[in-house]
């Protein structure tokens, strides 16, 4: 069984489509094992504790510097074991430190069909009021291993999304997690969890 262990910072749609697709069988070999989110109060934490996986916040806010918080954030990923770490709208960069440990092993969604609308400052409504702007008449997601660029690690899914005559930021953003995010994060989740031999 692959360990899968989810970061948040929000909502967690995200979360809940992983927690789902588990439930019905569509991810195979895998168990959530954990969920860290950076902030308190978020819906995230209520759907983690609904779906019995073990969660706890690790907030930028209780540490004197971003190093110690740094730290304390690896420490809480380790304590999970995770073969898996998937980050699912976490809006925090992650610890180079981080990225060396657990090699090919992050995955992380982003709302827009890389290499279009992504990088440094491209995140939440931001990504689709770029692609409204430029006019791109399709956008869509992609799900990607994380390096230590911003969206730049290797693609692993990406799935396009229609934008239509009217859309707003919120229209779209919502579009594209109903017909991609919600799909190819679980479906990426599985086809590593294929891979997995015990
Ligand atoms: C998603 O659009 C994700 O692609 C982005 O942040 C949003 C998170 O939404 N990076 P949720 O917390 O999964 O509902």
């Amino acid at each position: 069984m692959l360990r899968v262990l989810v970061m948040v910072s929000g909502g967690g749609t995200n979360l809940q489509a992983i927690i789902d697709r588990v439930a019905d069988g569509s991810i195979k070999n895998a168990e959530l094992v954990g969920v860290i989110s950076n902030n308190y109060g978020v819906k995230s934490l209520e759907r983690a504790d609904k779906a019995g996986i073990p969660n706890r916040v690790v907030s930028p806010k209780d540490f004197p510097d971003r190093e110690s918080f740094n730290k304390a954030l690896l420490e809480a990923v380790d304590s999970y074991s995770p073969d898996l770490v998937v980050l699912a709208g976490f809006l925090v960069v992650i610890p180079p430190a981080m990225i060396d440990k657990y090699e090919n092993r992050i995955i992380n969604i982003h709302p827009s069909l890389i290499p279009s609308f992504c990088g440094t400052g491209f995140y939440g409504l931001k990504v689709h009021e770029a692609a409204l702007a430029r006019g791109v008449k399709i956008s869509g997601a992609t799900v990607h291993f994380v390096d230590k660029g911003t969206d730049t690690g290797p693609i692993i899914i990406q799935k396009p999304v229609e934008v239509k005559e009217g859309d707003t930021p919120e229209v779209l953003q919502r579009r594209i997690m109903e017909e991609a995010e919600w799909k190819i994060l679980p479906e990426a989740i599985n086809m590593i969890a294929s891979k997995k031999n015990d």
